[in-house]
């Protein structure tokens, strides 16, 4: 059995989908700080499997400590964490608190709990500011620009310092811009927590917002806005598992390894929106700003290592991306209505 943590998220809630789709048996865990209970109905819905739940805050080491022994739990996927990048720098000590005490407080409930396999939801902000694309895995981390990617950085720290004393196996991976989400439109991310592209573009498609704002059109790129490597959270989830299945059979020589998730292509600011008008026959308004504080001008991924050691690759085309997210956005903004 596969304990998931922040199972009723964005990207842990497709996961899970993704797992009991190949056979997994899970327990979710979630605090439902920034998700919500009808999340698990969802996943129910989707899979038919009625998935058991945990309302367990990670930082809460007695709630999680409780649960040891209560299911055979064989590997733990951990999605759990606060993300929002500019909350991050305002309340830098939420960020280290609870992305790093909940991360510990999961060490002791893995070693009691006699589990070594961790699969780690990392991000490619570990990478810092990078002046070369596409980026390897073998690209030195760095400081990166917030709280909330540090505590990324510092946490597959611990990880590396966790297996070398044998307590740990460990797949970090570093993904790049997760977007989309799954057909039956039942699953996605909140997009009012949300500050990055794609739900504040939603939000301007289904008319909460009046436009978008495109940070900057002055960098050197193929028309001036930012490059970044958008990834369907479909396959994102699908790599979990591909992740999960190379950490339970051994197939590593190494006690920790990490891989790139992204698609290995970049797309621009205004190519994400004109893509989108396109796709969903919706016209966004935007209006250029200055520059971000922080955004790189391009980054995108090389994957191969994925493809080569996961036997993974992206299989979703941008459209499938678009369309999607639309589609969720809708499912999302008739039930609020109701
Ligand atoms: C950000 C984080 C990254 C985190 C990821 C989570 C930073 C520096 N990086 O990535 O650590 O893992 O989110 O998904 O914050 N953009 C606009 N207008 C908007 C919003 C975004 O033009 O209103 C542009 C940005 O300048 C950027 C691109 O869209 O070029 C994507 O931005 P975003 O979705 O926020 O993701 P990242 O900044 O790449």
């Amino acid at each position: 059995m596969i304990l998931v943590t922040g199972a009723t998220g964005y990207i842990g809630s497709h996961t899970v989908v993704e797992l009991i789709s190949h056979g997994y048996s899970v327990v979710a865990l979630d605090d439902l700080s920034t998700s919500r209970a009808s999340t698990i109905d969802a996943i129910e819905s989707i899979t038919g499997v009625k998935v058991p739940f945990e309302k367990i805050d990670l930082k809460d080491k007695a709630a999680l400590l409780k649960i040891v022994g209560k299911y055979p739990i064989d590997g733990v996927i951990h999605f759990a964490a606060h993300m929002a990048v500019g909350e991050s720098v305002l309340n830098p000590l939420k960020y280290y608190e609870n992305n790093l005490c909940g991360l510990l407080n999961l060490f002791h409930f893995m070693d009691q709990s006699g589990c070594k396999n961790l699969i780690f939801s990392s991000s490619c902000t570990v990478y810092g500011e990078v002046n070369k694309v596409p980026v390897t895995e073998d690209f030195p981390t760095q400081r990166p620009p917030s709280p909330y990617g540090n505590t990324k950085k510092i946490a597959e720290e611990i990880i590396e310092d966790l297996a070398a004393t044998n307590k740990l196996k460990s797949i970090c991976l570093r993904y790049f811009n997760p977007i989309g989400a799954h057909p039956s439109g039942l699953l996605g991310e909140n997009p009012d927590n949300m500050n990055n592209l794609m739900p504040l573009l939603l939000k301007v498609a289904s008319g909460k917002m009046e436009s978008l704002k495109v940070f900057g059109n002055d960098y050197k790129t193929r028309d001036g806005s930012c490059v970044r490597d958008y990834i369907h959270v479909m396959d994102l989830a699908t790599a979990h598992v591909k992740a999960y299945q190379r950490l339970a059979a051994k197939e590593s020589a190494v006690a920790v390894e990490k891989f790139n998730l992204g698609s290995g292509n970049g797309f621009t600011v205004l190519e994400m929106i004109h893509a989108f008008e396109k796709v969903n026959g919706i016209k966004i308004n935007y209006k250029i700003e200055d520059r971000r504080p922080g955004d790189a001008a391009e980054i995108f991924s090389d994957s191969k290592l994925a493809a080569e050691k996961l036997k993974w690759k992206t299989e979703r085309s941008l459209e499938d991306m678009l369309s999607s997210a639309w589609n969720r956005e809708k499912t999302y903004r008739q039930n609020e209505l109701r």
